[in-house]
């Protein structure tokens, strides 16, 4: 089956063209973060303009770069949510209205149920195993037992870890979004230099909180002055950050699997691309004799051949979506997986 996937849910405009939801023929992505960077964050309206404009080349360069066209194409598969309902609204609608013009099978995907099943592009994870999604608007952690089975076992209480990485970095004046600032200045500083808060590392359940260390770095600002700004100070403070997000996320993410009796992991998610994160998660699959699987950075930040991962299974399983399916903003993962299984 050749899939056609497109992903648009917050500012990057993607598309890919799948075959059997495993093997990637080609991954487009355009990205407006150079747009949204003057703003200090995505400013919604211009997310789903700079979307309109590019969808359609996005998708003609897809199946360019696939050699392949829409005559091809054997099942369309687009992200419905969580997101951004204007930014969704653009790739949704054009892909139903490829579907309809094409009388193809159509399928709306759950953004997260693609970020953790996009390490089946390169290598599957065999079920079941535990997987924690980092990315800028989810810190979540599921047991995931097959596709479109998922139990969350928790989540974060306030910000993301990303969010808490992107805010951070805004404050030391590292611009938006600065997560991957922050790892390249972590790589050559003291994470010992700053004693910075591990929230609820100790509170024995699986949900995270980060909005108590995005203060923490900013009451750290305000005392010690714009000398933190720059310099060793400020490659320190983002080794320090960083090692008290990772601490905190391989500490709840080793509790979560000793629970669960699982063992393997996924990590998945922008956040995931994080070279302290990726450190810290081999460490402890060394430790535990756990199977790790984190997908190349290409594939933890937003994409749309990881849609085409469950899109692909659905329209399989003839588990597909009618063409009055709508946007939304917010969609528990485990909800809209049981919500098609009843269909
Ligand atoms: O999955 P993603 O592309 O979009 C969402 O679904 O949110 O994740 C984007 C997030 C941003 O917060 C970005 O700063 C963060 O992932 N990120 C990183 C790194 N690369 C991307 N955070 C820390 N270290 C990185 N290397
Ligand atoms: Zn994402």
């Amino acid at each position: 089956m050749l899939t056609l996937a497109i992903e648009t849910s917050c500012d990057e405009t993607a598309a890919a063209v799948v075959r059997d939801g495993r093997e990637i023929l080609s991954n487009v992505i355009s990205s407006q973060v150079a747009i949204h960077a003057e703003y200090g964050g995505v400013v919604p309206e211009i997310a789903s303009r700079q979307h309109l404009e590019a969808v359609i080349p996005v998708i003609g360069e897809a199946l360019r770069q696939a050699a392949v066209t829409l005559d091809d194409i054997q099942g369309v598969v687009a992200t419905k949510g969580p997101g951004l309902v204007g930014a969704l609204l653009v790739g949704l609608s054009t892909a139903k209205g490829i579907a309809s013009v094409r009388n193809l099978p159509f399928v709306g995907v759950h953004h997260i149920e693609g970020h953790l099943l996009a390490c089946f592009l390169e290598r599957p994870a065999p079920f079941p195993f535990l997987a924690l999604v980092v990315s800028g608007g989810h810190t979540h952690l599921y047991r995931v037992d097959g596709i479109g089975r998922y139990r969350q076992l928790g989540q974060t209480l306030d910000d993301a870890a990303g969010e808490a990485f992107d805010k951070s970095a805004t404050l030391l004046g590292l611009g938006y979004p600065g997560g991957m600032v922050i790892d390249r200045l972590a790589g050559e500083g003291d994470p010992k230099r700053y004693p910075l808060p591990r929230p609820l590392f100790h509170d024995g359940s699986c949900n995270f909180s980060f909005s108590g260390l995005k203060t923490a770095v900013a009451t750290l600002v305000r005392k010690e002055g714009e000398q933190v700004k720059e310099g060793q100070p400020l490659r320190d403070l983002c080794a320090s950050f960083q090692a008290a997000v990772t601490d905190v996320l391989v500490a709840k993410t080793a509790a979560a699997l000793e629970a669960e009796g699982l063992s393997r992991l996924v990590v998945a998610g922008g956040v995931a691309c994080n070279s302290g994160l990726r450190g810290g998660m081999a460490g402890l699959a060394a430790a535990k004799g756990v199977e790790l699987f984190i997908p190349s950075p290409i594939l933890c930040t937003d994409n749309a051949a990881m849609i085409a991962v469950p899109g692909d299974f659905y329209l399989e399983q003839r588990l597909t979506d009618n063409l009055t399916l709508d946007a939304v903003a917010s969609w528990p993962l485990p909800l809209a997986a049981a919500h098609r299984w009843l269909q």
